[in-house]
Order: C-alpha cells, then sequence, then structure tokens
C-alpha cells in the first residue's frame, strides 16, 4: 500500500460509517422510531361527566356505534348546523338503533353540564353533551386529534376555533371515517347502518 492509499482510508472509513448512521436513522423514523401502532390512532379512553351531570367513560358507550363531534354552546354557526344534521341522521335510523352520538365541549370553562342540557334541549334528545375539567378535556382532544384554540372577540369575550369533524365509530370504538354531512341525511345514516 502507498502512503497515498493509506490517506484515502480513513475517509473511505469515515464515509462509511456516516452512510451507515443514515441508513440506520431512516429506518428508525420510518418504522415509526419506536412509536409503532401509535400513528393512526383516533380515539381511546375518556372520562368526562355528561349533561345530566353523571360521569361517564368510553365504556358507558361501549357496543354500539357512535358519532363523535367537538364543539361548544356559544358556536355561532358550524357547532348548531352540525348537531341539526346529527339530529337528521338520528331520525332516519331504524326504530330502536343502538347509536350514540356525543357532543364533547371544547370550553369547558362555560359549557357546564347545566348549560350543556339547555343547549342540547333544541336537538335530538338521543345526543349526549360531555364536559368535564380542563384536563379531562385536553386529554379527550388529544387522542381524538382535536385542534382548539381559544380566540378573542372585540367585546372581550372569546371564541373558539376547532376541528368540526363528525368521527364515526364502530362497536369497538374504533375510528371508522368521518361522516360526510353534505350527503342526504338518509345517505349517512345507512353509513352508521353499516356499523350496526
Ligand atoms: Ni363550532
Amino acid at each position: 500500500m502507498t502512503p497515498h492509499q493509506k490517506r484515502l482510508l480513513l475517509p473511505i472509513a469515515v464515509l462509511a460509517f456516516g452512510f451507515l448512521a443514515l441508513v440506520g436513522t431512516a429506518i428508525f423514523i420510518v418504522s415509526g422510531g419506536g412509536e409503532r401502532g401509535h400513528v393512526a390512532t383516533v380515539g381511546g379512553p375518556f372520562t368526562l361527566v355528561d349533561q345530566s351531570g353523571a360521569r361517564v367513560t368510553e365504556a358507558s358507550y361501549a357496543g354500539k356505534p357512535s358519532l363523535v363531534f367537538f364543539g361548544f354552546t356559544h358556536c355561532p354557526d358550524v357547532c348548531p348546523t352540525t348537531l341539526f344534521e346529527i339530529s337528521e341522521v338520528l331520525k332516519r335510523l331504524p326504530e330502536g338503533a343502538k347509536v350514540s352520538a356525543l357532543f364533547v365541549t371544547v370550553d369547558p370553562e362555560r359549557d357546564t353540564p347545566t348549560s350543556m342540557k339547555d343547549y342540547l334541549s333544541s336537538f335530538d334528545p338521543r345526543i349526549s353533551g360531555l364536559s368535564g375539567t380542563r384536563e379531562e378535556i385536553d386529554a379527550v382532544l388529544k387522542a381524538y386529534r382535536v385542534y382548539s384554540k381559544k380566540v378573542p372577540t372585540q367585546n372581550g369575550d372569546y371564541t373558539m376555533d376547532h376541528t368540526a369533524i363528525v368521527y364515526l365509530m364502530d362497536k369497538q370504538g374504533r375510528f371508522v371515517n368521518a361522516l360526510n354531512l353534505q350527503q342526504p341525511p338518509e345517505a349517512a345514516a345507512r353509513e352508521v347502518q353499516r356499523l350496526l
């Protein structure tokens, strides 16, 4: 080996090592970096309070497909419209169909069980209005990957920006898809009925 070849060996070794480290990192990232199975999960356990003041968990609604929607009672447009549409879907399900519909507040400071009860009296009585402590709500928002943000208004009050997806969950509590409410309520009801 000439001195020239020897001088080349070290940089080659460094390059080869660097390349292997990069490949290893890429494989680690692609495989989920040890967080496998965590990636596509939507939903999960929760502890909240319904509009009658009763403590509820995911087990309270087990064995039934469910529609889960996040919003707040002071919402000027999206929430009342969506709750009206959900009510229309529920009305079109077969008599006695075991389906849960959950309206979870993103604004627990204002949405107490009492205000949830008053607000929901305008909609289908099968809709459960779920509230809780800030921590309990934050946990369920995280589980469902819901975005929500307090936005101050001019009068010193505030409104909430929030994800307005209606999560369709199966009997096992697994996320199926976002329920499309742009379609006629009969068609949306059929989507829910398939999970019964
Ligand atoms: Ni809203």
